[in-house]
């Protein structure tokens, strides 16, 4: 097992291991006596790792209860997160107790708002399932529900106590959904890490992953101490998103998240070679790797289109989106685009 601690305005630890799911109750007990432990899953995930999640707490003196809501993005809504509140409120929950927030990256973001709002703020574990939960939403205390205008648009920052990567939970992931995690994994490469893409390039889907997943989490643990409010250096995290939302927003969701931020990162790479950022030989070796794991680098959406769809984006600040485009491998740099130059720029990257 593998330990990054986060110090943010809370200090936790991120452990990642393989059959870490059944020492939940442990690691619990270590942060707070133990008292009433609410899970809150999704009808994919409960089925697999409920049973598991739930022994383990009360084999260490939890009592335990569980919320379970319809899998996928189409919950992430002010009703799961309203129904969740009320859940918490009727199983009078106090701040004695704890929440564990089992599943991918939609349980995770609407637990952890739930987490943060009852009672003005309670304790909540992670105890993230997808790939893409492990090296990047459980960590960091993003917290968000989607709202009808858009993803994300409400939420709060409200770090975990705890977040807990089972490593051999991955296994159970359908193919597309780990090859999804793959893409913002191969972001960190791109950058910060030459060494983890080169590792990513040579290994495809069989890279290590408790090491892999493990650098993810402490390239994101010094992102989170550097800029946990998301003001400055955390928006290269953003490397891809501009434009992979604005496909994932035109193609209604059809190309999924892991797919739009491969073609986000790919378009980012040729716009930055074409003003002369990066070379040649970086956007190949995106290109490459990106190969390498099935995943896309080009849409058919237009350039008008992708601007309109991005334009909607809540990352835009006032008349100025911030591009994140790549220097070389390893390194990213933030371009304040103005929106009128917004167009320009995608062209450049289809
Ligand atoms: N998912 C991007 C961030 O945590 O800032």
């Amino acid at each position: 097992m593998n330990t990054v601690t986060v110090s943010a305005s809370k200090e936790y630890q991120v452990l990642i291991g393989g059959g870490l799911l059944s020492s939940l109750g442990k690691h619990a007990a270590a942060l707070k006596a133990p008292g009433k432990a609410v899970i809150i899953s999704d009808s994919n995930v409960w089925p697999l790792y409920g049973k598991v999640a739930e022994n383990s707490l009360q084999n260490a003196g939890f009592e335990t209860i569980h919320y379970c809501f319809p899998a996928g993005e189409s919950s992430k809504t002010a009703e799961t997160y309203l129904n969740i509140l009320n859940f918490l409120a009727e199983s009078q929950l106090t701040r004695s107790d704890m929440i564990i927030a089992l599943g991918g990256g939609v349980v995770g973001d609407v637990t952890g708002f739930a987490s943060a709002t009852y009672l003005r703020g309670i304790s909540y574990i992670q105890v993230p399932t997808t790939l893409l939960a492990m090296v990047d939403s459980s960590v960091g205390g993003k917290t968000a529900i989607d709202l009808p205008a858009g993803k994300n648009l409400a939420g709060a920052f409200y770090q975990p106590s705890l977040v807990l990567c089972d490593t051999d939970v991955l296994d159970s992931l359908p193919e597309n959904v780990f090859r999804d995690g793959c893409a913002e994994v191969i972001k960190y490469g791109i950058l910060y890490d030459s060494k983890l893409f080169m590792h990513l390039k040579e290994n495809g889907l069989c890279f290590d992953r408790e090491a892999v997943i493990t650098r993810c989490v402490e390239l994101k643990r010094n992102v989170v101490a550097e800029d946990e409010f998301d003001t400055g250096s955390r928006q290269k995290l953003n490397l891809g998103h501009t434009f992979g939302h604005a496909v994932e927003k035109l193609s209604n969701f059809t190309v999924t998240h892991g797919q739009a931020v491969a073609i986000g990162m790919a378009m980012a790479a040729r716009t930055a070679q074409k003003r002369r950022i990066c070379n040649a030989h970086t956007v190949n070796e995106i290109q490459t790797v990106l190969d390498g794991f099935g995943l896309p680098s080009h849409t058919a959406f237009s350039a008008n289109d992708l601007r309109q769809a991005a334009l909607s984006d809540k990352k835009r600040t006032g008349g100025t989106v911030n591009l994140i485009l790549p220097e070389r491998i390893g390194t990213c740099t933030i371009l304040p685009t103005p929106i009128e130059n917004l167009q320009s720029f995608i062209e450049e990257g289809l």
